[in-house]
């Protein structure tokens, strides 16, 4: 389990360059100093250097909501991981589950683009995660390993170190449900032991995704499988965001 739990806001397509640079402007006068947490958050692309520029002096990073796997080109509305680092990008999420759905993402541009993000030393938060329609056929573990495994082949251990992975249930983003906690406890050890089988030493950062908020949060970072936290919905409300961030500044590693 890692050392410091890790809490993910990803804004989504809301917040641009002025609303985002406000947002950014009163979190980090408002946020306490951190002691066991990591907080990121990850403006649309358009929103990036306001932001950027509002946190350079305070505890949050900011990363990308994606990142393309060349470094220029003729890929049309894409973003190089050398353009996100221009700017003080460190981190980028990959393969959420908007952009396999909407924007036909596979597992195999996922894996392509966190290779190239983590060559290029940017850490890769990859989220993976299961349809409604899958749980109910049982094909949870099948579907998760599915979305490793490419990811898992191009990646080797000494980079491993920068890799983050997600779990997100789809039918828990941004409907209000959640997975029960037994699920929840059950699917990370699943994906704790895939991890160990392909040999990397170290151990994975893994987080929970889905209609997390402040009154259900305590319990989920509660399991001891869970080290934080990827939050939509909750993120960009700043009360909320900053409850979740003294839970989990307030829950024990
Ligand atoms: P949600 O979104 O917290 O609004 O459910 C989570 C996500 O999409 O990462």
């Amino acid at each position: 389990m890692a050392e410091r739990h890790l809490l993910i806001g990803n804004w989504k397509m809301n917040l641009g360059p002025t609303q985002a640079r406000e947002f950014a402007s009163t979190l980090a006068h408002r946020i306490p100093a951190l002691t066991r947490t990591d907080v990121w958050v990850c403006p649309p692309t358009i929103s990036l250097s306001a932001v950027c520029d509002e946190l350079r002096r305070s505890s949050i990073s900011v990363g990308a909501q994606n990142v393309h796997w060349a470094k220029s080109g003729a890929y049309t509305g894409e973003t190089s991981p050398d353009f996100l680092k221009d700017i003080g990008i460190t981190f980028s999420l990959l393969g959420h589950s908007e952009r396999r759905t909407y924007f036909g993402e596979t597992s195999e541009t996922v894996a392509m683009r966190t290779e190239s993000a983590l060559a290029e030393g940017i850490t890769a938060v990859v989220c993976i995660g299961e349809t409604e329609q899958e749980r109910m056929a049982g094909a949870t573990q099948k579907v998760l390993q599915e979305q490793l495994e490419p990811v898992f082949k191009r990646i080797e251990a000494t980079t491993a170190l920068r890799l983050v992975l997600a779990y997100e249930p789809v039918w828990a983003i941004g409907t209000g449900k959640v997975a029960s906690l037994e699920d929840i406890a059950a699917t990370h050890q699943f994906i704790r032991g895939l991890w160990t089988n392909r040999g990397y030493q170290c151990q994975p950062t893994i987080l929970y995704g889905g209609s997390v908020n402040p009154q259900n949060f305590r319990e989920i970072l509660g399991i001891k499988e869970v080290d934080g936290a990827l939050v939509g919905g909750a993120s960009i409300k700043l009360d909320q965001w900053l409850d979740l961030i003294a839970i989990a500044e307030a829950t024990g590693i």
